[in-house]
């Protein structure tokens, strides 16, 4: 890695990409920034970051303070009514969410629940939908699942019984490769998939942002007689989803990535109609998955709707469900076919740059070159040095926030919301001036 210096020069002279292009590609292109509060920059020359984490944590709308402080007043002023008075009461709050959430992943409402968090959902969700039995015990994830989807799914072998070490499939990319290609998986179901009892993948991957084509494993998945499940946390929001029409039977999905509703915000659930209503499917249940008309009746027996409600557990967090409403309702507006239209160019871009950078440093990226097979994250290799130090040095001496994974990963997700395509510039402006070629 070479020496980052504090003022950086101007790189037009240098490199094949230019700062003017950027600018008159943001002005033909221009996302809905204006909707959201850019963080300062913190080294650099520009007043604002280059924010291209949105794929860990989406940026505050502007809307969000405001939703927050109305839900506040409420509180202050009917405290207890609030549950059944005001302009949002409580009490049925979380059907608010429930068809903006369902047009977001293409479900029907009744096969989508806003609750939780997205490790808890999956854990929900495995207590109905992984039921090992004899040989058909396996779960198959992908190597580089997120470290949490692993734990869980080796505890829910042990729940079971059984030894995640003999139980939990993980399917690797090819040597040499990154990408886990779909023809694998689809000859690994085709050849074990009797003794599969689940698939359980990213929908985009977090590591390498190698969007999986969901229909195609889901299909194979469930020929095989397994019961297959997506964690949707780097798709939701990034990606157009049918996840009702691909046949899919459960899924899960944060909402504090691409969806911006704020740190740990609560997460979101799919269960497909065909599981709906009483076909004996076992479940955690509390007193919040009853039937909303019932709920309050307090009998010692649970009547849970014919919906994916019948899963929430607990009373919902309002304070935490108003940012994801104020979210949903950006997402409404705008639409998710624009937003990957804007997105399929900005990425484009961000790849031709990034290339031009790439090409002379001992840098490789990751993610699918497709962009079918791809949502809004780049991941980078870095051939040498620490990932993190190079995050840290892009950061404080560029302004350009990036992620990394360690040892040697280096992520940047143009959001196409608000991210802009000089951004995009001075990510590879940075690179150009902190890594040798
Ligand atoms: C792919 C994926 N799965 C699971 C999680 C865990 O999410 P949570 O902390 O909301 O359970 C994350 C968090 O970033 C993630 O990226």
């Amino acid at each position: 890695m070479g020496t980052g210096t504090g003022t950086t020069p101007k790189v037009e002279a240098k490199m094949p990409f230019s700062e003017e292009e950027a600018h008159r590609l943001d002005a033909a292109d221009p996302g809905q920034r204006d909707l959201f509060l850019i963080p300062p920059a913190e080294g650099g020359r520009y007043a604002e970051a280059a924010y291209l984490v949105g794929n860990s944590l989406g940026l505050q709308p502007r809307a969000t303070r405001a939703e927050l402080l109305e839900e506040l007043d409420t509180w202050a002023r009917l405290a207890i009514e609030g549950h059944f008075e005001g302009a949002r009461p409580w009490t049925p709050y979380v059907g608010l969410l429930t068809e903006p959430a369902a047009r977001l992943v293409g479900a029907l409402p009744a096969e989508t629940v806003v609750m939780n968090t997205l490790t808890v959902n999956l854990h929900l969700l495995m207590v109905s939908f992984y039921r090992p039995s004899g040989a058909r015990n396996r779960i198959v994830i992908e190597d580089t699942a997120f470290p949490s989807d692993s734990y869980a799914v080796q505890s829910q072998a042990r729940f079971h019984g059984l030894d995640p070490d003999q139980v939990v499939v993980r399917l690797r990319a090819r040597p040499g490769e990154e990408n886990l290609r779909t023809a694998d998986v689809l000859d690994y179901l085709d050849r074990e998939g009797e003794n599969v009892a689940l698939v359980l993948l990213g929908g985009v991957n977090y590591l390498t942002g190698e969007l999986m084509d969901i229909p195609a494993i889901t299909r194979a998945g469930r020929a095989a007689g397994a019961v297959v499940g997506w964690d949707l946390a780097h798709a939701a929001g990034n990606v157009p989803l049918r996840l009702h029409d691909w046949d899919v039977d459960f899924a899960a999905w944060c909402t504090y990535k691409y969806l911006n509703a704020g740190p740990g915000a609560i997460g979101a659930a799919f269960v497909h109609e065909r599981h709906l209503g009483d076909h004996g499917l076992p479940r955690f249940e509390g007193w919040w998955g009853n039937e909303p008309a019932t709920r309050f009746e307090m009998t010692p027996q649970i009547r849970p709707p014919a919906t994916a409600d019948a899963w929430q557990v607990s009373n919902p967090p309002i304070l935490a469900m108003g940012p994801v409403r104020t979210s949903l309702e950006l997402f409404d507006k705008i639409g998710m076919t624009a937003l990957r239209e804007r997105s399929v160019r900005l990425t484009a871009y961000a790849e031709r740059v990034l290339d031009e950078v790439v090409a002379t440093r001992p840098m490789t990226l990751l993610t699918p070159r497709d962009p079918q097979r791809r949502g809004a994250q780049l991941s980078l290799r870095i051939g040498q040095g620490s990932a993190a130090e190079l995050a840290r040095r892009l950061r404080f001496e560029h302004g350009v926030l990036t992620d990394s994974r360690e040892p040697d990963v280096i992520r940047a997700a143009p959001v196409p919301l608000y991210s802009t395509y000089h951004d995009c510039w001075r990510l590879a402006d940075a690179l150009a001036h902190t890594v040798d070629g």
